[in-house]
């Protein structure tokens, strides 16, 4: 029987990406949908569970993707209110990559040191990416900051989080590389979550912080998030510290991704969201 994947994306678009590593991880047809809210994704829902009988319904998953978390956090609990009984197929949320690239990293991380303790200090991390690092970062027991140009949106993202994960990073504004640069005096690890194509720090203003012992970047595209590391960097040392750049995290965030997909369609009955997708980067990393 052929395995379908249902794409479901919150913005106007379905990602191109999204819908070639849902091929790449084992499915034999991907259907996508753009512009999917809580409000018009019922029908679709309905169009997956009643197609195929109870032992046939493993053979079918659901991804929810796009660039704003809440938006997908709402429609996974949409998507998952919808089901009944048996009425039910595998899916997994995966804004923006979020859940795969923030668990891919942190696993990556934890291999290095205990994270435990740790002063983490996330930058721009009002992202779906930075969003999911900060979550999982203070769920494997770090003390974490989250940055953000605006003081607000600081304070939304860690509520966010709160609403979600039941622990609240602390916010800070940091409207511009001097003011990231005085957010991780003290950091242990310092973790860049801005837009693509954005520098967030130069190398002079980490290079001399002599308590970080650990840095990492998750921006492929120059010029990169963090100066004076490269994009291919996995655990070198610079500056006397560990740099990962994002192509070193983003090998194991596809292999991860390509997996999650795999995994939809052994059962019927999973959710993949933060958790669940983070346990599998600890057994890959
Ligand atoms: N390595 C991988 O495998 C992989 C996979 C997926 C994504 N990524 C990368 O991960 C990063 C984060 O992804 P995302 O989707 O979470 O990012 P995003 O939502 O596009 O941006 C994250 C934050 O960057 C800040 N920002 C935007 N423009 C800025 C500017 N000019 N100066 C300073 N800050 C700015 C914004 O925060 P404020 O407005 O709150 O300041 C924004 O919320 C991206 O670089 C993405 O390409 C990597």
């Amino acid at each position: 029987m052929k395995k379908l994947l249902l794409l479901l994306d919150s913005d106007p678009i379905p990602s191109v990406y999204d819908i070639f590593v849902g091929y790449d991880g084992g499915a034999d047809a991907v259907v996508s949908y753009g512009g999917i809210t809580p409000g018009n994704v019922g029908t679709l829902i309905d169009g997956a569970i009643f197609t195929r009988g109870p032992d046939e319904k493993k053979h079918m998953a659901i991804f929810i993707g796009g660039a704003n978390m809440a938006a997908g956090e709402e429609l996974l609990t949409a998507v998952t209110k919808h089901f009944f009984g048996h009425f039910r197929v595998s899916v997994m949320l995966d804004s923006n990559g979020s859940n795969t690239t923030a668990a891919a990293s942190v696993a990556q991380i934890g291999k290095t040191m205990p994270l435990a303790g740790k002063k983490v200090v996330v930058l721009a991390g009002t992202g779906p990416v930075g969003l999911r690092a900060a979550a999982l970062f203070a769920k494997a027991g770090a003390k974490v900051s989250l940055t953000s140009r605006g003081k607000k949106r600081a304070a939304a993202a860690c509520q966010l989080i709160e609403a979600r994960f039941g622990m609240s990073p602390i916010p800070l504004e940091a409207i511009d590389n001097d003011a990231r640069r005085a957010a991780i005096q003290g950091a242990d690890i310092v973790f860049a979550a801005g837009a693509i194509g954005v520098e967030l720090l130069e190398e002079r203003h980490w290079r001399d912080e002599w308590t970080i012992e650990l840095i990492a970047d998750c921006n492929a595209q120059p010029p990169l998030g963090i100066g004076g590391i490269e994009a291919t960097d996995k655990g070198k040392t610079r500056q006397q510290k560990l740099a990962f750049g994002a192509l070193g995290i983003g090998g194991l965030k596809l292999k991860l991704h390509r997996a999650c997909i795999a995994q939809l369609f052994q059962s019927s009955d999973q959710v993949l969201d933060a958790e669940e997708i983070y346990a599998l980067a600890k057994t890959m990393a």
